[in-house]
């Protein structure tokens, strides 16, 4: 029997796409192994997001090659994901075997299994995989609901890589939910590039906020109201609007929260990341949401230094993250990618401006989202239970607003669980709750 050894780096997609590839391989008599030197397949899943795990990716190759060479197995080494658009002449001159740059489960397993029958099969369709609950926490799982992106954000080489976005049909979403349920899933995080312009690219589809309203009254009808919770990733703030706030506070099954990228305060920046909302629609946007609660909790992404980005407008981010107060953001300094419109249009940047813009950032956010956490004490929320914490002593949870709450481990209790919860204290920098 032929085995696989399988790393994975990037965003929730790709780990996705991974857990469903490692699910489809066992069912097809693949045996998964941690033992990379005696694999017959090694398959990296890659991430060309950021430069640092494109290098990581590159040494793992060269190290994968020195090993197969020297232990004289006929090992494939397969690439899958972004860096196949983005480094293609690289790898391929690094000695890989085969890169699948539109990502098709079933191209890679035929290609395992034969690769003639899979030259004959080939083909660009793209196809939705099968969903599967997550093989560490099997009360979670991931379901892509579109794929690629049609947004051109100057500086992100995405759309570049996925390419242009297709919906997958609502009438397969719901089954697979069904089927998601079926296998225990307790919370299902909906997955896109841009979730909430889900169908706009099919005649006749519904919207993503009908996509919420459907799921939920899918769940209502399978399990009850508020057994299993749903999330969604990623949303473009162009695409939230009133409605999706409404839907998102009003529906049960849904989580209280939304990750919401404003990646710069700056308009002229905005602007030339071609992101088509200003600072003002995003304010806006987010008070849609802030109306039913002043701490609902919004996450986001911030990129500083793009387009020789001024010192001023670089403040103007500063005060954006002061004014609306999130809980959680994800910091990048801008990174160039080939291939990308910025990179292209030869759009400025300074790398050591960006690195010092970047730690400030990183401190000055750290204080705010403490502040916010502070105000949580004494407040109640439901929780799901979602692992036991690295202490041993506390249960890993997340309230119905994605906040990181640990529990005192009193009781054998079931992941995927939920429960009332009070919010007493903060230790080290994290909730701690008593169930009620
Ligand atoms: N440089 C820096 N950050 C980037 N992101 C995407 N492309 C780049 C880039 N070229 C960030 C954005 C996006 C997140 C997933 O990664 O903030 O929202
Ligand atoms: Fe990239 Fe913009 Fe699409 Fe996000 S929305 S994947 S940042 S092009």
């Amino acid at each position: 029997m032929k085995n696989f050894y399988l790393e994975n780096y990037g965003c929730q997609m790709n780990k996705a796409d991974s857990n469903s590839l490692i699910n489809s391989l066992m069912q097809e008599g693949f045996i998964q192994t941690e033992d990379y030197q005696n694999a017959d397949n090694i398959i990296i899943n890659t991430c060309s997001v950021r430069a640092h795990a494109e290098e990581r990716v590159f040494s793992k190759v060269k190290l994968f090659n020195a090993e197969r060479k020297k232990n004289k197995k006929n090992t494939k080494l397969i690439i899958m994901g972004c860096m196949a658009q983005t480094s293609k002449n690289i790898l391929e001159n690094l000695g890989v075997d085969k890169i699948f740059d539109v990502y098709n489960e079933t191209n890679i397993l035929d290609y395992m299994k034969d690769e003639e029958v899979f030259i004959k099969k080939f083909n660009d369709n793209y196809i939705f995989n099968k969903s599967y609950v997550d093989k560490d926490k099997p009360h979670k799982a991931f379901l892509p609901i579109s794929h690629g992106c049609n947004n051109w954000c100057s500086y992100c080489i995405v759309p570049h890589t996925r390419g242009k976005m297709v919906s997958r049909k609502s009438s397969e979403i719901i089954e697979e939910v069904k089927r998601l349920i079926e296998s225990g899933a307790k919370e299902i995080t909906l997955l896109g590039q841009n979730v909430n312009s889900y169908g706009l690219d099919i005649e006749n589809e519904i919207s993503f906020t009908d996509l919420l309203y459907l799921i939920d009254k899918t769940i209502d009808k399978t399990v009850g109201n508020n057994k299993i919770w749903i999330r969604f990733l990623t949303s473009h703030p162009k695409d939230f609007d009133k409605d999706l706030a409404d839907a998102i506070w009003n529906l049960r099954s849904v989580g209280k929260h939304i990750h919401l990228p404003f990646q710069s305060g700056s308009n002229r920046i905005l602007k030339l990341m071609n992101r088509k909302y200003d600072k003002e629609e995003y304010i806006k946007k987010i008070s849609y949401l802030r109306e039913y609660a002043d701490d609902f909790p919004i996450s986001t992404d911030i990129i500083v230094g793009y387009a020789d980005e001024t010192e001023e407008e670089y403040k103007e981010t500063l005060d954006l993250l002061k004014e609306i107060g999130f809980e959680d953001a994800y910091l990048y300094k801008y990174s160039e990618r080939e291939g990308s419109i910025a990179y292209k249009k030869k759009v400025k940047y300074d790398e050591k401006v960006g690195s010092e813009r970047l730690r400030e950032l990183v401190d000055f956010q750290r204080v705010l989202a403490q502040k916010l956490l502070n105000k949580q004490v004494g407040k109640r929320s439901e929780i799901m239970i979602d692992d036991t914490a690295k202490d041993n002593i506390h249960y890993q949870c997340r309230s119905k607003e994605n906040r990181l709450i640990l529990v005192k481990k009193e009781k054998e209790l079931n992941m995927g669980d939920i429960y009332d919860c009070e919010i007493t204290e903060i230790k080290n920098h994290t909730l701690i709750g008593e169930i009620i």
